[in-house]
């Protein structure tokens, strides 16, 4: 994970830097660090902690106008100051920072560094120290940065500084996402547009094993041969006031509350001039031709697909599996002879997916990407994309990405069914403006949740949630959203499959939280709840009007079966915020996570 930034200009880039990596935050919060450069050496400043801590490290009176910056999440070696990047090579003159993971560096130091006590634990310390040591022996710096490079496997998004020439910033990627950023007398260097997005909205993707020699009046891109490339930049659609929290206090519940915007944003994206589902045709030929789907994500992601695998099953009647990501490579599936692997994620960058992206590619399978982050990796490797339209999520919890995505799976799944000459009474589009509207009446009612919240989870340990067919995966869902943030263990059941071990856990007072959405479940979930509450759980019952019950503590707005995850996730999100809240945590950015997951 981690993400890093660069910034050759004519402004202070102490500011700039800290800026871009307050945007960055969410990829990583453990430690950071900054270097400027200016003609009296290179000057460091890392902390443990957040970019807040960071700044008060930071000396004001020296400026600079070129530097690089780091957020951290720690993969190799304890968050601490001494493993925060920047880092520098023996003499000083180097300093680097990285994102991603050196595979091969135990490998390489005893090859190259078997005689240097490394200051750190990091992998990416060798990388500025065989780079010095190249250096030594003759080469240029943009030679043995290159020559590093093409040694390392693994991942990497890196940025160099060169104390002899401070005014270039050597750049190079593989793997780890990386973009340059370019206007006039400015350019810069970032895991993502957002974090630059002030600067300029020109951008350019780098590939995996280029290197970028970058400076205020020029950006000479290059593959690792040395082979020059050259490559147009793009417009990055961004509005800066998407990025900022306005009135609310965290993200999460600007995002939350935004969820019905984006389903109204998807209809008008996925709707043509006739009010019909608008869907490049190449999409359509490609899920037409499989005879099998296999939807591949992680976390949130898998659960948006594994209400996905029933939406399309139901509707289109294609046979869908859905599998998590980081499973897949090592117990793979039989595949069907025509199949179309279908990526969901939200960040595109989520390293186990792209894995798998890889694989299957090789193999000469079809693939399409459903993201919200169009230029992402994912993306961009993928035959096709499908864009989820929710704008920049911030908060490491997703919430609005995943409604997004199951509601662009519903569209692709009516779609479909049409284009096979299915009689189709259910119309997603309008089903779906019914959703934003149900969507609106839940995030009208924070008070009551809160108070839910309260209720139930303020003094608990544990907490499950239940439910039967789709409501299952949002259960799923509803108890990732509460463990992430609120620290509370939580866990998703199948309703039935409670009482084959789990039950064991239901003490006097357990939280149960139960979801009946679906009318061929209803009763049966009931008597599940009834069973816990008979050993004593303290029951929070969700379900949809018409399926009712008195006592019910949330009754949500009826909306079509198909699209009842879409509107039953938003109390869960709402109870597990308050949650969070009422336990004083961090609800942005909770404790050992990382937004986008750029390592295996
Ligand atoms: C949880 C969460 C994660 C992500 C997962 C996949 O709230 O956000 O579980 O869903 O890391 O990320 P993407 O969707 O970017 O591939």
């Amino acid at each position: 994970m981690c993400g890093i930034v660069g910034y050759a200009g004519t402004n202070d880039a102490k500011e700039i830097l800290l800026q871009g990596l307050e945007k960055l935050e969410y990829r990583g919060y453990d430690s950071a660090g900054i270097a400027i450069a200016n003609s009296e050496g290179v000057h460091v400043y890392k902390e443990k902690g957040r970019i807040a801590s960071l700044r008060q490290a930071v000396d004001l009176n020296e400026t600079a106008q070129v530097g690089i910056g780091h957020t951290r999440w720690a993969t190799h070696g304890a968050p601490s100051r001494i493993n925060a990047h920047p880092h520098q090579s023996v003499t000083d003159r180097f300093t680097i920072v990285h994102n991603g993971v050196i595979e091969n560096y135990s490998e390489l130091q005893r090859e190259h560094l078997s005689d240097l006590d490394l200051v750190s634990e990091t992998d990416t310390e060798i990388i500025v120290q065989m780079i010095e040591r190249f250096v030594t022996t003759g080469k240029s710096t943009g030679e043995a940065f290159r020559e590093v490079l093409s040694l390392l496997k693994g991942s990497y998004a890196t940025a160099l500084i060169d104390q002899h020439d401070p005014e270039t910033i050597y750049v190079g990627k593989n793997k780890s996402p990386l973009l340059v950023g370019i206007s006039d007398g400015i350019n810069v260097v970032a895991s993502d547009a957002m974090s630059m997005i002030k600067l300029t909205d020109q951008f350019i993707e780098l590939s995996d094993g280029e290197v970028v020699t970058l400076t205020k009046d020029d950006v000479k891109i290059e593959t690792l041969d040395g082979q020059a490339v050259h490559r147009d930049p793009y417009t990055a659609e961004l509005d800066p006031a998407d990025i900022e929290k306005g009135t609310y206090p965290h993200f999460m519940l600007k995002e939350i509350d935004e969820q019905p915007f984006v389903m109204r944003n998807i209809i008008s994206k996925y709707k043509d001039d006739f009010d019909k589902i608008k869907l490049d045709e190449d999409i359509r030929r490609a899920v037409m031709g499989a005879d099998r789907i296999y939807i591949v994500a992680a976390g949130t992601s898998y659960h948006a697909g594994l209400v996905g695998k029933q939406m399309i099953e139901n509707i289109a009647e294609i046979p869908v599996e859905t599998h998590i990501a980081s499973e897949f490579l090592y117990n793979m599936p039989l595949v069907s002879e025509n199949p179309l692997f279908i990526f969901l994620s939200q960040s595109g960058e989520t390293a186990d997916s792209r894995g798998v992206l890889v694989n299957v590619k090789e193999k000469g399978f079809k693939t399409l990407t459903v993201t919200n982050v169009p230029g992402s990796t994912l993306s961009r490797e993928a035959d096709f994309t499908l864009h989820t339209f929710a704008g920049p999520e911030i908060a490491v919890a997703s919430t609005k990405a995943y409604t997004a995505q199951m509601a662009v799976l519903a569209i692709l799944a009516v779609d479909t069914a049409n284009a096979r000459g299915k009689e189709m009474s259910f119309n997603p589009l309008q089903e779906l403006a019914i959703v934003a509207n149900a969507m609106e009446v839940l995030t009208d009612q924070k008070e009551k949740l809160e108070q839910v919240a309260r209720d139930f989870l303020s003094v608990t340990r544990n907490a499950f949630f239940i439910g039967r067919a789709a409501d299952y995966y949002v259960c799923l869902e509803g108890a990732l959203k509460l463990k992430e943030i609120s620290y509370i263990q939580a866990e998703g059941f199948a309703g039935g499959e409670l009482k084959h071990g789990t039950i064991a856990l239901i003490e006097e007072g357990t939280p149960v939280i139960g979801l009946a959405t679906q009318e061929h479940v209803n009763l049966s979930i009931r008597g599940n709840m009834k069973e816990t509450v008979a050993r004593g759980a303290s029951p929070c019952m969700i379900s949809m009007e018409g399926l009712d019950d008195e006592g019910d503590a949330v009754v949500l707005p009826k909306v079509h079966t198909h699209l009842a995850p879409l509107v039953s996730v938003i109390p869960m999100q709402l109870i597990a915020y308050y949650a969070a809240l009422h336990r004083e945590c961090d609800v942005d950015k909770p404790r050992n996570l990382a937004k986008s997951v750029t390592v295996e």
